[in-house]
């Protein structure tokens, strides 16, 4: 029972709104990066060669040989592009509906696509880790970085169970 009620706890904590502070620090430290498209993809596909193989454009082929194209330039510049407009809602209480929805499709669109959690969970650790390395980075930063991530991905997850969030 008292087990029960830490993990009722541990998930509302979870789904709490970011601070208009956490948004702040998330914010200050995504705009450090937010234009450096291509890096971050190359980093995920260099970290996890799986998560490039699952993309038809790239699966196969040498990362120093896409790295420049145009394709590879689009798909970073989608994904990143993703990832701003959910940083740009957070903070912002009236926006708490419209970012449900855009993860819940992209939950619902990579779930289609057979990507796992496990998947989500390296696309994870090496965007964090080019976060600490390219922006200004710090335990507070850590903190609100990881709090905006463990909300995404509790849409993601319950959409990848089969559950898209209400
Ligand atoms: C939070 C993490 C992620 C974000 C924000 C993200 C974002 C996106 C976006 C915006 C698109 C293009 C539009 C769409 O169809 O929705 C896309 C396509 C795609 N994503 Fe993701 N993605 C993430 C994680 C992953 C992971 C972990 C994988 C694979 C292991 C993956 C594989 C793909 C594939 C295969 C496509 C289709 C590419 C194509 O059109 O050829 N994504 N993703």
């Amino acid at each position: 029972m008292k087990f029960l009620i830490v993990l009722a706890f541990a998930a509302v904590a979870a789904a709490a709104p970011l601070s208009s502070e956490e948004a702040d620090l998330l914010k200050h430290a995504w705009d450090q990066i937010k234009h450096h498209e291509v890096d971050i993809l190359a980093a995920v596909f260099s970290a996890h060669p799986d998560i490039q193989a699952r993309f038809p454009a790239f699966v196969g082929k040498d990362l120093n040989d896409i790295k420049g194209s145009a394709a590879f330039a689009l798909h970073a510049t989608r994904i990143v592009s993703f990832i701003s407009e959910v940083i740009n809602l957070s903070g912002n209480h009236a926006a708490l509906p419209a970012v449900k929805t855009l993860v819940n499709q992209l939950g619902q669109n990579h779930k289609n696509r057979g990507i796992s959690k496990e998947q989500f969970n390296e696309f994870r650790s090496a965007i964090t880790n080019y976060a600490a390395s390219h922006a200004t980075w710090g335990d507070n930063v850590a903190a609100a970085w990881n709090h905006a991530i463990d909300n995404v991905y509790a849409i993601i997850f319950s959409n990848l169970d089969g559950h898209p969030v209400a």
